[in-house]
């Protein structure tokens, strides 16, 4: 496994690595040390990742087709990279569009099931014995406020969100005997998003703060739990 001298030799795996949050998390990550891989269907690194130092590879896959995230994974062990120290996970296939329950059909609703909550099972499932080779594992998973307290004009994302909660109290019991903490972050709208003004929203580098020390060994103890970043409003 290639290890780099700057970097801690810590390899975290993030899914979704080209979006928002994804790319903040990156980028804590590699200020960190750590090597990095990123997915997503066209991943690409960031020029201000590599000032770093640790290692950046890229692998594209669906997180919702098992049979690519199969073949991302073949493609790491064929790097040589056969351990993942950590797993975040900040896909999503969510449009942002608000749609009345009356207006969603139920493709939409499918199709979004299918990526943040099927895929986030999939992804940890698929790279769950590369995971186990490390340490100390640590796997995060990005539900949102919307799957904890429910909001209007979204039922799919709600819905998909609630289950990765239930998804992570699950992983966390089983994965507990194998050193494996699973947690979940559950932001509420990212500062920038395009809300209406007066809305309280978070800092997408604070959620990033919050993903990085749950996916990191500074969290020692911590499992099954659901981090709500609420914008200071319980
Ligand atoms: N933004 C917010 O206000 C907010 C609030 C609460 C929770 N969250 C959650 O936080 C996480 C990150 O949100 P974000 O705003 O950073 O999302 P984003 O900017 O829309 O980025 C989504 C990422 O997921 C990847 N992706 C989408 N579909 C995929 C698929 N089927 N397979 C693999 N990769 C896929 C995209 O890359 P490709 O297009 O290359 O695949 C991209 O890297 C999500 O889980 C989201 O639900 C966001």
């Amino acid at each position: 496994m290639p290890e780099t001298g700057a970097g801690t030799g810590r390899w975290v795996l993030v899914a979704g690595a080209t979006g928002r949050l994804g790319r903040a998390v990156a980028m804590e990550l590699a200020a960190e040390g750590a090597n990095i891989v990123l997915l997503s269907r066209s991943p690409h690194v960031e020029p201000e990742l590599k000032r770093f130092g640790g290692e950046l590879v890229t692998v594209s896959a669906d997180v919702s087709d098992e049979a690519q995230l199969i073949a991302a994974r073949s493609l790491l062990l064929n790097q040589h990279i056969d351990r993942l120290d950590g797993i975040v996970n900040c896909t999503t296939g969510y449009d942002g569009r608000a749609v009345q329950v009356g207006d969603l059909d139920g493709d939409t609703y499918r199709a979004l099931v299918d990526v943040d909550l099927v895929g986030a099972y999939l992804l940890v499932r698929t790279f769950l014995p590369m995971l186990e080779r490390a340490e100390a594992g640590r796997v995060v998973l990005l539900s949102s406020l919307a799957g904890v307290r429910g909001r209007p004009g979204a039922a799919h994302l709600c819905a998909a969100k609630a289950g990765v909660v239930g998804l992570t109290l699950a992983l966390a019991h089983e994965l507990s005997g194998k050193n494996i903490l699973v947690n979940a972050v559950a932001p509420g709208p990212l500062a920038g998003a395009g809300h209406p003004s007066g809305m309280v929203v978070t800092d997408s580098q604070d959620v990033a703060a919050t993903v990085v020390h749950l996916v990191t060994p500074a969290n020692r103890a911590v499992t099954g739990q659901v981090v709500a970043l609420n914008g200071g409003r319980p």
